[in-house]
């Protein structure tokens, strides 16, 4: 374990009462790495969860005895030999029963993951005034520095900061990314092009897996259309920091959720906190390093009629390790249509969702209080 992932107290002067000293609310939108550096010893009340929806209370494990409730692990080394059908099907078979899977052996170099982790890391180093320079309320900003999940909406708020770089197009978006550390932007824009890659190569997979494409060519019908979207989508990406949380039984770095988009791509550091919902249970993820953690997202269930699911998941907080993530969010264009693809619907598989745009989509994330599966719900045909 690195000294710097382990919790060391501040210095005794800092060991302040937020509550006397600085106005309350103005504190919890400086975040919680603030929150932790000021040295605070117990978990503020905005951060607090009702009983029944504290971690400790809902039953959650690793696996089974034996061992079936293990995500899936799928090489993708495969998908360019003899063995693609194989790993096509473990591709839909993941999509199917987890809505998560994990991928090793991707082709993306360790160096371009390892020094995105590390620069992750020294951004979340830099001094609070740094940081604050990006802060924002301002969701549609190409950068922006936040807490919680939706820090103008949440009731409750988890603990959890993030740096979301907007990253298309990039040649719009890249002067307004951090300019510290000074390394950020290249190492984050080589790390955008190359999940972007990997993105694609996954979903061509997943498409075939659906029947709408073979490893040749493209089947030509209304499909067409929304296949070079799902291409040309757009990308986001979190650079996720979870501090060590002084009471972490009484709240989430992340509250459960499902992702809006077609798929994200997670990179996750050795701390484990990721636990995704399976058969009624929480499953915690195992870091595996230099893999991938994938997830169907909210547009991919709709898109598939529902065969694919965009599964519920949340992190848990731990009080002596901060913990890293990064997410690359990959989506739907934003002036698309998000519907159910005609080729997958049929009088035995009738429509089960209705057609919406992601503008509705976003709006309805932006404008809520914390609701786990909110659009997706909203958009189903009963
Ligand atoms: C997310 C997310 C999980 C993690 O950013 O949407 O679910 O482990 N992150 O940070
Ligand atoms: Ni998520």
């Amino acid at each position: 374990m690195s000294p710097a992932l382990v919790a060391t107290p501040a210095s005794p002067q800092s060991k302040m009462s937020i509550t006397n000293e600085h106005p309350v609310e103005s504190q919890y939108q400086k975040g919680v790495k603030h929150l932790y550096e000021i040295g605070i010893r117990r978990v503020p009340r905005k951060y607090i969860l009702p009983v029944s929806e504290r971690p400790n209370q809902t039953h959650w494990k690793t696996h089974t005895t034996d061992g079936s409730l293990q995500l899936p692990v799928i090489d993708l080394s495969g998908l360019h030999g003899p063995r693609r059908s194989q790993v096509v099907r473990s591709l839909a078979s993941a999509c199917e029963n987890y809505g998560f899977f994990q991928v090793v052996s991707h082709g993306l170099p360790n160096e371009v993951i390892s020094n995105m982790m590390d620069v992750t890391k020294r951004f979340f180093e830099l001094p609070s005034a740094e940081r604050e320079k990006y802060m924002s309320a301002d969701m549609s900003k190409p950068v922006r520095y936040g807490t919680s999940f939706n820090q103008l909406k949440d009731s409750v708020f988890c603990w959890r900061d993030f740096l979301k770089l907007v990253c298309n197009p990039l040649e719009d978006v890249l002067s307004h990314w951090p300019s510290s550390p000074m390394d950020l932007r290249g190492l984050a824009v080589t790390y955008a092009k190359e999940t972007k890659f990997l993105y694609l190569m996954i979903l061509e997979a997943i498409l075939e897996s659906l029947g709408l494409t073979t490893t040749k060519n493209t089947t030509a019908d209304t499909d067409d259309q929304i296949l070079s979207e799902l291409k040309d989508g757009s990308q986001q990406m979190f650079l996720n920091f979870y501090p060590p949380c002084p009471e972490p039984d009484l709240t989430f770095g992340l509250r459960s959720h499902s992702d809006f988009g077609i798929l994200t791509l997670l990179l996750q550091d050795e701390v484990a906190g990721l636990q995704i919902k399976h058969q009624g249970r929480w499953l915690a993820v195992e870091p595996i390093p230099g893999s991938f953690v994938v997830n169907v997202g909210d547009q991919l269930e709709i898109f598939s009629n529902g065969r694919y699911k965009s599964v519920l998941h949340r992190v848990v907080v731990n009080s002596s390790m901060s913990r890293i993530s990064v997410a690359s969010l990959h989506s739907l264009p934003s002036q698309s249509a998000v519907r159910p693809a005609e080729k997958l619907i049929n009088q035995t598989n009738p429509r089960r969702y209705r057609d919406t745009d992601i503008a509705a989509f976003l709006h309805h994330i932006k404008s809520c209080d914390y609701q786990e599966k909110g659009v997706l719900e909203s958009r189903k045909l009963t």
